[in-house]
This record gives C-alpha cells, sequence and structure tokens, in this order.
C-alpha cells in the first residue's frame, strides 16, 4: 500500500477554485498540508459578473477543516497578479493547477467574435498568463508541479463547442512544449481531459450524471499529477467518476513512395489503404520521430 502522498508545506495555486473541480482540488490540497491560493472571479457560467464569495467561501472551508488557504479573486486573464498574491501570502509557488474555465457555446456558424475571444482569452491566455508567471519561480527553485485542464471536446470535437475545442486542445499543445522545456527545471507538466458534474455540465447531464459524476473522483490523478515522487511528465489523461486512462498518438505505418519528388495525387490515392491503415500502428512521442520519416523519406528519394 502507498504512504498517504502528503503536500505540506508547498504552495499550490489552483484558478477557478470557487466551485465545482477546483474547488474539489482546494479542499483535498488544503487537508493534506499545503498552503492554497484559492483563485476565483465568482462570475456566472458564462462568465459575466464577479464577486468574491465564491473564493471566500471555499477559503473558510479549509481553514475550517484546520488548513492554510488564502483567496484571490482576479481573473486568470491577468495571471501576474494572481502569482503575485500567492507570493505575498506564502513566499513562493511549487504547484499551479489551471482549472478555472466558462462555457460560450454555439454552433459554428451561429458563433460570434466575442464567443470566440472570450473563450480563448479565459481558457488559453489565461492559463498561459498564469503560469507564464509562475515559470521564472520554479525555475529558479528547480521544482514544480503544472496541471493544465484540457476537455475531451478539445481532443475530439463536440458540436457547439468550436470555441472551447480550439482553447482546449491548444492547452495541450502548451503542455507538451512546457514538459519539454521544464523538464532539466524539475517541472513537469501535464494535463487532464476531466468529467464530472458542475454548473459547466449541469445542463447536458442528467441530475442523477451529476450526482455520480463527483469532482471529488478527478481529484485524486490530480494530486498523484502534482506530488513531488511524481516522476510523470507531458502525460494527457482522461478521468472521471472513478475511470483514470492515459492518451497518446497513434501513426501508421504510412507508406514511403519512392522517388518523392514526382509523387502525383494519384500516388496518393493508389496507396490509400496502406497511408490509413492502423494494423501496424506506431506511437510517435517526439517531434524527432517526425523528422525521422521524412528525412527517411528523403533520403530514399535522393537514393533514387
Ligand atoms: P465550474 O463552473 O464549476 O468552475 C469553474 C470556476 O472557474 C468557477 O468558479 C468560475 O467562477 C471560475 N472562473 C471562470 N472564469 C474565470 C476567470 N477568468 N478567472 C478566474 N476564475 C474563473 O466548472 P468545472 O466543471 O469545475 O470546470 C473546471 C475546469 O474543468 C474548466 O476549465 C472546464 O472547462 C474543465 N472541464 C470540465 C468538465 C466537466 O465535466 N465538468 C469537462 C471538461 C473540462
Amino acid at each position: 500500500m502507498t504512504d498517504q502522498l502528503r503536500f505540506d508545506g508547498r504552495v499550490v495555486v489552483i484558478t477557478g477554485a470557487g466551485n465545482g473541480l477546483g474547488r474539489s482540488y482546494a479542499l483535498f490540497f488544503g487537508a493534506r498540508g499545503a498552503k492554497v491560493l484559492v483563485n476565483d472571479l465568482g462570475g456566472g457560467r458564462h462568465g459575466d459578473g464577479r464577486s468574491s464569495e465564491a473564493a471566500n467561501t471555499v477559503v473558510n472551508e479549509i481553514r475550517a477543516l484546520g488548513g492554510t488557504a488564502a483567496a484571490n479573486f482576479d481573473s486568470v486573464e491577468e495571471g501576474g497578479s494572481i502569482v503575485a498574491a500567492a507570493l505575498d501570502q506564502f513566499g513562493t509557488v511549487d504547484i499551479l493547477i489551471n482549472n478555472a474555465g466558462i462555457l460560450r457555446d454555439s454552433s459554428f456558424h451561429k458563433m460570434s467574435q466575442e464567443d470566440w475571444q472570450r473563450i480563448l482569452r479565459v481558457h488559453l491566455h489565461g492559463s498561459f498568463a498564469v503560469t507564464h508567471a509562475a515559470w521564472p519561480v520554479l525555475r529558479a527553485k528547480g521544482y514544480g508541479r503544472v496541471l493544465f485542464t484540457s476537455s475531451g471536446a478539445g481532443i475530439y470535437g463536440n458540436f457547439g463547442q468550436a470555441n472551447y475545442s480550439a482553447a482546449k486542445l491548444g492547452l495541450y499543445g502548451l503542455a507538451n512544449t512546457l514538459a519539454i522545456e521544464g523538464r532539466s527545471k524539475g517541472i513537469h507538466v501535464n494535463t487532464i481531459a476531466p468529467i464530472a458534474g458542475s454548473r459547466l455540465t449541469e445542463t447536458i447531464l442528467s441530475p442523477e450524471q451529476v450526482a455520480a459524476l463527483k469532482p471529488e473522483y478527478v481529484t485524486p490523478l490530480v494530486a498523484w499529477l502534482c506530488h513531488h515522487s511524481c516522476t510523470e511528465t507531458g502525460g494527457l489523461f482522461e478521468v472521471g467518476a472513478g475511470y483514470c486512462a492515459k492518451l497518446r498518438w497513434e501513426r501508421t505505418r504510412g507508406h514511403v513512395f519512392a522517388g518523392g519528388g514526382g509523387l502525383t495525387p494519384e500516388d496518393v490515392v493508389d496507396h490509400w489503404a496502406a497511408i490509413t491503415d492502423f494494423s501496424e500502428a506506431e506511437h510517435p512521442s517526439r517531434i524527432e520521430d517526425t523528422f525521422a520519416q521524412v528525412l527517411g523519406a528523403s533520403a530514399n528519394e535522393r537514393s533514387t
């Protein structure tokens, strides 16, 4: 049996921690010895309004359980002030959980520029802004755990969520590069695509599903990915209702055309079955894995 994972003395910044998943993370870390900066703008599910109530309530809950927490009410779009609040209150940052989010769903042909930009600003730019402000702190101390929150909508697409899907898969791209850049500095960066009953999903899930998909079922994976003994970095995980699974890319063996320079569209059609055949698939995990294939094809071209 694994000993209880502790976070004593660690400073955890959690964005959007006033409700749903973020609140569950905040209560967990507060109960396991961490100092928690509970950030939440306190707006509605579409990003309207703001209030100090959500963050203050969670801070009071953590303190009532004997934990240490402070509230911050800034938007993630102003990431620097959130990290500054953590430095001011607790002196450092060890763990950053980018979680804040809103929805502005609409089918693409009806989507306004504002719906598009607002979602990218909160999810993609907001996560960038907070992480960018925390990054020098983590680099200087040679330690950090950073989590990004993607979504099945980003990975697979979902009707009515073009803005959200673009932002959510963008976060995975950001996480991939930060995992590479952070590795030598002890900074591990992972991404989750959670499913949980919350005010974001209560309009699309049945009351039974909302009750079954408790945010608390996502928190254990988040806790492990943020623990100092976890070596995982650059991972993408689906998690919810007691299910945790890791995703990876898959690529067909493809086809290398002899004399690639003379390649015609008809050649592509003639080899379409091989190009799209996953029966002997590979699992590329680094950009070099792409270069290797392309350079192999160009060497083949030069030798013909
Ligand atoms: P929630 O609505 O319960 O909590 C999100 C919190 O973020 C709210 O308290 C809100 O006030 C806060 N927030 C919104 N904009 C903010 C901003 N600009 N600055 C600071 N705080 C802000 O939603 P939930 O479900 O807990 O979602 C958490 C994250 O998980 C989001 O990023 C969401 O997109 C993602 N997610 C959730 C899924 C689910 O099934 N609940 C599915 C896939 C992804």
